[in-house]
């Protein structure tokens, strides 16, 4: 899902791309720090606003929609692309503050895997080592003494978190903190592999936890065919810190593309890009703030879709609403500068 650094020509001209190379960060050189150039946002869909005039009279503009359903919010629908649902501030500041924490402290946690399986092998309690000022080292081991099911095995004892003091003794190492600006994802339930990009059940894993099932079960109904629930399998926790994007892809993974994805987004607001089955035609872009909610069914599963932007700005990233909910630091700092997305899925 992640496009390579090798983007090859072609698709540099395709209309998807040009959207995205609108759309991403780049910096003013003329400065002495490092100051994005502005953007051009004045085409971006803004849903909290059309929320705020719909509230007032009731009206939604053009192209846009008012779902029929029960949800106790506004479901929003865009006429040119249906199966595609948007909910604005679906999630309470509670909600937003307790799903941050989960993303932070236990989404990671093994079996459930990260970006740094690879490097690493399983990495427990990353959120407190960093918070405490840790460090991750390799310890050194004589060649003869290595032997090759050690290494290849799950419980590779050759990383481990040390206080800073003990770094010195290792071969290698690298902060608890580093690793936590480079988590990039995790995933829960089933075992998404990207190295094949498919489910591989036969990893080890947790079920969703409970509550978040609870949670996409509630949040998927307005995309839900009548009388079906949604059976949450599988969910990918991308986390984006300053200058990160997620390039246009699809999630074509799952075996029932009538079943929705259920997509929350969390800390810093960001452009989502929304096209069409083919990168070819434009897309549309639209804020994603924190609390909002994405749904993706039928044949809105079959647009290329990705995250070109975030905003860790003050001014722009618009989460003032979460300073005074954290009450530990920690939480806050890493989200002032970040955003989260939980995307929920039914595999099978
Ligand atoms: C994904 C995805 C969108 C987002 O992870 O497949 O499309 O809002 N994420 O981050
Ligand atoms: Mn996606």
């Amino acid at each position: 899902m992640y496009e390579s650094d090798v983007i090859n020509e072609e698709s540099e001209r395709t209309a998807f791309r040009k959207a995205e190379k609108k759309y991403k960060i780049y910096y003013d050189n003329t400065k002495k720090k490092k100051v994005p150039k502005p953007v051009d946002t004045s085409e971006v869909v803004d849903f909290s606003s059309i929320l705020d005039k719909y509230n007032c009279n009731g009206e939604v503009g053009e192209g846009v929609s008012v779902l029929k359903c029960d949800f106790d919010r506004p479901v929003f629908c865009l006429d040119s692309r249906p199966g595609f649902y948007f909910i604005p501030g679906a999630l309470s500041v509670e909600e937003q503050c307790h799903w941050i924490r989960e993303s932070l402290l236990s989404f990671p946690q093994p079996p459930n895997r990260t970006n740094h399986n690879a490097m690493y092998g399983p990495i427990e309690d990353l959120f407190i080592s960093a918070e405490e000022g840790k460090v991750l080292v390799s310890e050194e081991r004589p060649l003869d003494r290595v032997d090759l099911e050690t290494i290849v095995s799950k419980s590779d004892p050759g990383w481990k978190f040390v206080e800073e003091s003990n770094r010195k003794n290792a071969c290698n190492s690298v902060s608890a903190s580093v690793l936590l600006r480079k988590l990039r994802w995790s995933t829960l339930g089933l075992q998404f592999d990207w190295s094949k990009r498919n489910y591989n059940v036969s990893l080890p894993h947790k079920k969703i936890p409970d509550a978040l099932c609870q949670l996409a079960k509630r949040m998927a109904g307005p995309a839900m065919p009548c009388g079906e629930e949604f059976q949450p399998e599988a969910a990918i926790v991308n986390y984006f810190g300053i200058g990160d994007m997620l390039g246009g892809h699809l999630d074509d993974m799952e075996k029932d593309w009538s079943k929705p994805i259920v997509s929350m987004s969390l800390g810093c607001k960001a452009i989502f890009l929304l096209g069409e089955k083919s990168r070819e035609h434009l897309p549309i872009a639209m804020f994603l703030r924190s609390g909002d909610v994405v749904l993706m069914a039928g044949e809105a599963r079959e647009c290329f879709h990705g995250v070109p932007r975030i905003f860790t700005d003050a001014e722009n990233a618009e989460i003032s609403h979460l300073e005074s909910q954290f009450s530990d630091l920690p939480y806050l700092d890493y989200i002032r500068t970040s955003r989260i997305n939980i995307n929920i899925r039914q595999v099978y």
